[in-house]
């Protein structure tokens, strides 16, 4: 049932090519030019009148959360607040019947974001879910939702359901911001074709960095830390990254917004430090180049996803991972790809149990 992959895990990496084209059928209709979600559209009077939305989450989820944010912010023009279901529930928050919630949960059943669900049911708000498993408990209480159909997720270390969670967050953002008339129908209709080409990408950069990232991966076998950084769209992307190093492999790692280095991290830089640094063409790239300046200068050893035919921070980085160019808003989907090979591999090398990493369960139905 691995489908002759060593680990479900790396199945499910393979599979985004499918699961993130399964999210989009029957939704994304380019010749049309619309985007279909009966959940959105049955309740549009609500994200239109809506003060702001909230989204709720717990790890991954929460990492697509926050590239929720940005894309809902840039693309709506809806202020979104994205908060740890845990923090959320017990920190008395105002919630309004103006406020939308949205719930991210691959399982639908995380006991925290039931609980922080339930109590903004409670204040009267919309409850939104994003959830992977059918029938799940909170796609139960939800007033609607959208599934991600993104296929069964054995693996602990979610992979698939992430990128599901970003497409699913990506088309919300763009039905939004058509209607209410942020997102000129010129852009819309640039973007989606764009959206609709993403399986394609996702198949060619498992394609050409398979290989590459276990060699890079045979390199870092004894590393004891890494950071992670990206700025705009791909920040969540370097802490969703630094999240699969850590649990599967049980290497510590974190994630930073690459300008955030300078505040404390880059105390830690020097010859031993290996940093991975997400830097596509097209989000801040030169605030970027002088990042990894900076840690160059620092000996720190970087490990840069790159757009193709990139120069300048290829020139300085001691491992290079290429990634088709995209639009800002898709990189995090394709540079998430890479990420999750490189984890996957330090951890298999370490002879790590990639699909049960140890002290975590799938579902987390304790609080
Ligand atoms: C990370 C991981 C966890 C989950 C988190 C939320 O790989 O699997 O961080 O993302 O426990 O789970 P769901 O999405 O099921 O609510």
């Amino acid at each position: 049932e691995k489908g002759g992959y060593e680990h479900f895990m790396l199945k499910e990496i393979f599979e985004q090519p499918k699961s993130v084209h399964d999210t989009m059928r029957g939704r994304l209709l380019v010749d049309e030019g619309i985007i279909k979600m009966a959940g959105i559209w049955d309740h549009i009077e609500k994200f239109k009148n809506a003060n702001r939305i909230i989204i709720i989450a717990c790890g991954t989820s929460w990492h697509a959360g926050l590239i929720g944010e940005y894309l809902i912010e840039e693309y709506a023009r809806i202020p979104v607040e994205v908060e740890y279901a845990s923090e959320f529930r017990y920190r008395n928050p105002i919630i309004t019947d103006k406020d939308v919630v949205i719930a991210i949960s691959q399982s639908g059943e995380t006991a925290d974001t039931m609980a922080a669900l339930k109590l903004a049911k409670e204040k009267g708000a919309f409850i939104y879910g994003i959830c992977n498993v059918v029938d799940s408990s909170i796609a139960r209480i939800t007033d609607a939702g959208s599934y991600t159909h993104a296929g069964p997720e054995i693996g602990v270390a979610s992979t698939k359901a992430f990128t599901a969670q970003l497409t699913i967050l990506t088309l919300i953002a763009f039905k939004l911001g058509k209607h209410n008339g942020n997102l000129g129908n010129a852009e819309f209709m640039s973007l989606i074709s764009e959206l609709e080409a993403i399986p394609k990408k996702i198949e060619e950069v498992l394609n050409t960095t398979h290989e590459l990232t276990q060699n890079i991966a045979k390199d870092f076998i004894n590393a004891t830390n890494f950071l992670y950084l990206g700025r705009g769209y791909n920040y969540p992307a370097a802490l969703e990254g630094a999240l699969k190093l850590k649990e599967i492999s049980y290497i510590h790692a974190e994630g930073y917004p690459a300008a955030e280095m300078k505040h404390g991290p880059i105390a830690l830089i020097d010859e031993n430090m290996p940093i991975v640094i997400i830097a596509p063409k097209k989000g801040h790239y030169d605030k970027i180049v002088s990042n990894v300046q900076e840690i160059k200068a620092r000996k720190g050893k970087v490990i840069a996803v790159v757009n193709k035919g990139d120069e300048q921070v290829s020139a300085m980085a001691d491992y290079v991972i290429e990634i088709p160019v995209t639009s800002e808003c898709f990189s995090p989907i394709v540079a998430s790809v890479p990420l999750q090979l490189l984890a996957y591999y330090i951890a298999v090398y370490r002879g790590a149990n990639v699909d049960q990493p140890r002290n975590l369960a799938k579902s987390v139905t304790v609080e």
